[in-house]
């Protein structure tokens, strides 16, 4: 028997093979993780580069789009002819004429009131957003009208803050009728925000501008029906219970008129806040019952009417434009200066609160019949239970003593013929008079 081969050496040499090729993979693998890495250092230093040198720092980038747009701004600000056209859009007309900043220029009832004050000699300069809450064209028409008149809208937001103080600095106003807001009780389910922005933001914004203004105006304001939310006790007088808001609309306002007492205590504003019931006339507001029912029954299309879980009919204390502008024009004229300046208090300022409704409740099934005698045409009437959150009471009934007393308020328009006056406008103003069967009868 022979002895076996000698495997070993080449066991030993497969072995070496092995390591060889173990650390050049080795070698390799370093050779790339450290390629990875230069790589990865040097995309970064790039990024570090062009973010230092072309761009803001990430944490700062909202800071600098805010100065970008300010900068913007602060050269429109800048400008003197714009100055110019605030001062002569602001400059009364005759002896003792008002100053007035009215905020919501564009909307129904602010644009009525600029309207009617620049009429009687008053200066008037508007703001306005022209937000989309409703169909901006209506504003944007609106605003078209007040040009006429050489009363001019500045747009802009109550939330902008360096261009409330610019209007403040550039006319003196003797007084502020602030109607921007958020409207309507139902939106605020579907946008909350927005009521906080402009209802509540945006009216403390107003104050601080108006306080630190030298002298400070006397501020006329619009609170709401709505604050009386759950009270039961009837007509609602301003010396009922006012802390169970039904909608957060309601609570907006309901603020407000807290926020007021608090500028009026501590910087000396004179404020007055008038508690508007259910507002209609020509201009009005599209998104309220009055003026989509009318589209509606023009259009054949049915139309939701309310009524309470026990069946009866929901009630609203309807309020023609027109008694609201006097009440308005009457608490601005009644309105005391305030006593600060600069942001100081110089002493005890007024503080007033006024409902302004018209004291005659209307079921809306009879709004509905005289809708369809003046637009000549049968409503399709759906009649449903009204929700339990709906966030309006089943009515509202204003008592307005207070203001018949201090403003010389006295309602004077019925619903028909306030809404005659509206129909009127309303097929003027969309172009239907040839869609109507017979003429609208005058007033
Ligand atoms: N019409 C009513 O029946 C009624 C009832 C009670 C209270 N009110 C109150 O009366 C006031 C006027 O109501 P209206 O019916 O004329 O409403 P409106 O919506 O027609 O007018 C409000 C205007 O304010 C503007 N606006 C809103 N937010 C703004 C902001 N942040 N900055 C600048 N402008 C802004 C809107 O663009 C609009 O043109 C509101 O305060 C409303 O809450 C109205």
């Amino acid at each position: 028997m022979g002895s076996p081969a000698d495997t070993s050496k080449s066991i030993k040499v497969e072995r070496y093979k092995r390591y060889i090729r173990r650390v050049n993979s080795t070698k390799l693998l370093n050779a790339s993780s450290k390629l990875l890495f230069r790589a990865t250092l040097l995309v970064a230093l790039i990024l570090v580069f062009l973010f230092t040198f072309n761009y803001p720092p990430l944490a700062l980038a909202d800071m600098y789009s805010t100065q970008r747009h300010l900068q913007a701004h602060s050269h429109f600000l800048s400008s003197g002819a714009w100055e110019k056209q605030l001062r002569h859009s602001a400059t009364p007309r005759r002896p003792n004429g008002l100053t007035v900043l009215v905020t919501g220029a564009a909307g129904f009832v602010g644009s009525h009131c600029s309207l009617a004050l620049k009429k009687r000699g008053d200066g008037v300069l508007g703001l306005d957003n022209f937000n989309a809450y409703y169909d901006p064209s209506l504003k944007r028409a609106r605003q078209a009208m007040l040009a006429k008149h050489q009363v001019l809208i500045v747009e802009g937001d109550l939330n902008d803050t360096p261009l409330l103080h610019k209007l403040l600095d550039v006319v003196a106003f003797t007084h502020i009728l602030h109607l921007a807001a958020q409207a309507g009780v139902r939106y605020a389910m579907h946008n909350p925000q927005s009521y906080v922005t402009a209802n509540i933001a945006g009216f403390v914004n107003l104050l601080e501008a108006a306080k630190s203004a030298n002298p400070q105006p006397a501020i006329v304001w619009a609170s709401s029906s709505s604050v009386y939310g759950l009270n039961t006790e009837n007509p609602f007088s301003e010396l009922h219970r006012t802390d169970q808001p039904a909608s957060l609309y309601a609570a907006t306002k309901k603020a407000g008129e807290e926020i007021a007492h608090s500028y009026n205590h501590i910087y000396g504003l004179s404020l007055t806040g008038l508690r508007f019931f259910t507002v209609y006339g020509p201009w009005g507001r599209p998104d309220m019952a009055y003026f989509f029912f009318t589209k509606d029954i023009l259009q054949g299309k049915s139309i939701d009417v309310y009524e309470t879980p026990e069946g009866k009919q929901v009630a609203r204390d309807f309020t023609y434009i027109d008694d609201i502008v006097k009440g308005c024009l009457g608490a601005l004229d009644t309105a005391e200066k305030s006593s600060g300046s600069g942001g100081k208090k110089r002493g005890a300022a007024q503080l007033r609160v006024y409902n302004l409704g018209n004291t005659s409740p209307v079921p809306v099934g009879k709004l509905v019949s005289i809708l369809e005698g003046l637009l000549n045409s049968k409503a399709k009437k759906h009649v449903i239970k009204m929700p339990s959150n709906d966030g309006d009471g089943p009515y509202t009934h204003a008592n307005v003593s207070l203001a018949f007393r201090d403003l010389a308020y006295k309602p004077t328009t019925d619903l028909p013929t306030g809404l005659r006056k509206f129909v009127k406008w309303y097929v003027g103003y969309y172009g239907l008079q040839t869609s109507l069967k017979k003429d609208i009868p005058s007033a």
